[in-house]
């Protein structure tokens, strides 16, 4: 299997190095657009392989396309992050012109591949890299719901004092403050959350959840890359080893919950086709109410992209 990650900054080198250390391709390349940068990086990863025990080769390249080519799947994380004071809709138009020309490269070289957006505002560069790939929604995908849940469940598992493998959860709508997490689909060890926690406590850890992003931007200065770059990689892993994993994934709603033609993170089963199924929770009035809320948050945004696309 042959997968290539685009942008060689914190979050592209972090998903290669875990797709090579963990040996989930044979393949990674990595691209970027600033000169020696990507190569540096492959090189980086590679010279590590006799310590970690690994053979995936990596390969980084500088916009060099051609050496993409046949990728089973293609990560996208090229693009700015944010910075102390941004949200990640002010990243709009310069993301939305990067993840275009990207996109436009990916599909020449690696028609069948299976594209998995990581740069922000995800929801809507998801969107965006759809529009210039016309690809099917089984094919092109967003990476958000995972980072957020994984962020919701640490929290949940300092809280208890448990092990946050035990902890599972579902988080729904776009990546930003309107997520909507789910406390009655979250348990511990199979045991619903709320017998085990106050509510004002849960109550506190979705709130932190919401601003995980920029509680890490306000520490760091930019936006984190350890548990997104591995989340992107275990999306990858999923797909190549069609594991048919169920995860929280962007992707375009076309009349599930009563959405149609909006890019929002829902849960699904993720396999060697990408997204193989999406799946409808019942949710309740609330939580409808919230999830509405988030579509129409993604929906502006979306809505911003064509008005920069309809002028260009
Ligand atoms: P970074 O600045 O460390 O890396 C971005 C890389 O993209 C740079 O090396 C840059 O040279 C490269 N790049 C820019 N234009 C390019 C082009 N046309 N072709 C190839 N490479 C190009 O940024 P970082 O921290 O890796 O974040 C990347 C993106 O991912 C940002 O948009 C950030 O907001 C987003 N992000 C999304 C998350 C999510 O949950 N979906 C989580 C964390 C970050
Ligand atoms: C994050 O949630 C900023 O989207 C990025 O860390």
């Amino acid at each position: 299997m042959k997968v290539t990650v685009v942008g060689a900054g914190n979050v592209g080198a972090t998903c290669a190095d875990v797709l090579a250390y963990r040996e989930i391709a044979n393949e990674v390349v990595l691209v970027d657009i600033k000169e020696g940068f990507a190569e540096g990086k492959a090189l980086d990863i590679w010279q590590k392989s006799p310590i970690n025990l690994y053979d995936t080769r990596t390969v980084g390249v500088t916009n060099d396309y051609s050496r993409t080519a046949d990728s089973d799947v293609v990560v996208i994380t090229s693009g700015l992050p944010r910075k102390p004071g941004m949200s990640r809709d002010d990243l709009i138009s310069t993301n939305a012109g990067i993840v275009k020309s990207v996109t436009e490269n990916i599909v020449k070289h690696s028609p069948n591949a299976i594209i998995i957006v990581v740069s922000n505002p995800l929801d809507v560069m998801t969107y965006a890299a759809h529009l210039t790939s016309k690809l099917p929604r089984t094919r092109v995908m967003g990476m958000a719901g995972i980072l957020d849940t994984a962020r919701y469940r640490a929290f949940l598992a300092e809280a208890l004092n448990v092990s946050p493998k035990d902890i599972q959860a579902v988080l729904m709508g776009g990546h930003g403050d309107t997520m909507v997490p789910l406390p009655r689909y979250t348990t511990v060890g199979g045991i619903p959350v709320t017998e085990l926690i106050e509510e004002d406590k849960l109550n506190a850890i979705i709130e932190r959840t919401k601003s995980g992003g920029g509680e890490l931007v306000k520490l760091m200065g930019t936006s984190a890359w350890y548990a997104p770059g591995s989340a992107a990689a275990q999306m990858v892993e999923a797909i190549v080893r069609d594991q048919r994993r169920v995860f929280p994934v962007c992707v375009k709603l076309e009349g599930e919950y009563g959405i149609d033609g909006v890019y929002l993170g829902v849960p699904v089963i993720l396999g060697k086709n990408g997204i193989e199924k999406v799946i409808e929770l019942q949710l309740n009035e609330d939580e409808k109410q919230l999830l509405e809320t988030s579509r129409g948050h993604v929906k502006e945004v979306m809505e911003a992209l064509d008005k920069i696309n309809a002028t260009a």
